[in-house]
């Protein structure tokens, strides 16, 4: 079993913070969201990169990294390649995880999508005011509608899907930014290709994500 190294995982939160950074400095993003990129980058200025909890670097496994393995997941362009890049030499290094409840309507949905922290509540590195992570979905998936108190932001990484929100359907190719103010009902299906998106947390980040 593969363990990530802090090194890795400090390479790929740098690479998303300095996106979010370029992404910001080029001043072409909606208000709203500029707004809590700078709040997302703000907040991680608080972290203590200098100490990486042992138990959340152990790989864990997950089938959905054989998934993205068989779809030859590529990157997604030059807007996000050095995030994508810092990843995928990692993907079966990191600590995968789905805590949803089971649902009858889709009885194996855990094995096909699962999300990684590397910074947050339950992650390498620890913060109880913002996470950092990625999050797969195998292809032809559907991530059905939920919800959450914190404020979400999305990096899509690889793979163009549909992504819903507040009942409105588009889909996001890589290098979309998606903002989901607090407990707004969303969701997101993947077409053939996987879905690999950077996400951010800030706000109630120790509620769990449910299902409506
Ligand atoms: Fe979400």
């Amino acid at each position: 079993m593969n363990t990530l190294s802090p090194a890795a995982a400090l390479a790929a939160i740098g690479a998303v913070r300095q996106h979010f950074t370029a992404r910001l400095v080029a001043g072409r993003e909606a208000p709203a969201i500029a707004a809590e990129l700078e709040n997302v980058l703000a907040l991680l200025d608080t972290v203590d990169f200098s100490h990486a909890d042992e138990k959340h670097l152990r790989a864990s496994g997950h089938p959905v990294i054989r998934q993205l393995q068989q779809a030859h997941v590529r990157g997604g362009g030059a807007s996000t390649e050095a995030v994508f890049g810092a990843f995928l030499p990692h993907l079966d290094a990191l600590p995968w995880r789905y805590s949803y409840e089971p649902r009858p309507d889709a009885p194996d949905i855990g094995a096909r999508m699962a999300w990684a922290e590397l910074v947050g509540p339950i992650a390498p590195f620890h913060s109880s005011k913002v996470c950092l992570g990625l999050t797969a979905i195998g292809p032809r998936l559907l991530y059905p509608q939920h919800y959450h108190p914190a404020v979400e932001t999305y990096l899509v990484v690889s793979g163009t899907a549909s992504w819903t929100a507040d009942g409105s359907t588009r889909r996001h190719p890589p290098g979309a930014l998606i903002l989901h103010p607090s407990n707004i009902v969303h969701a997101m299906e993947a077409g053939d290709e996987p879905l690999l998106a950077a996400y951010a947390w800030t706000g109630d980040v120790e509620t769990l994500s449910a299902y409506i």
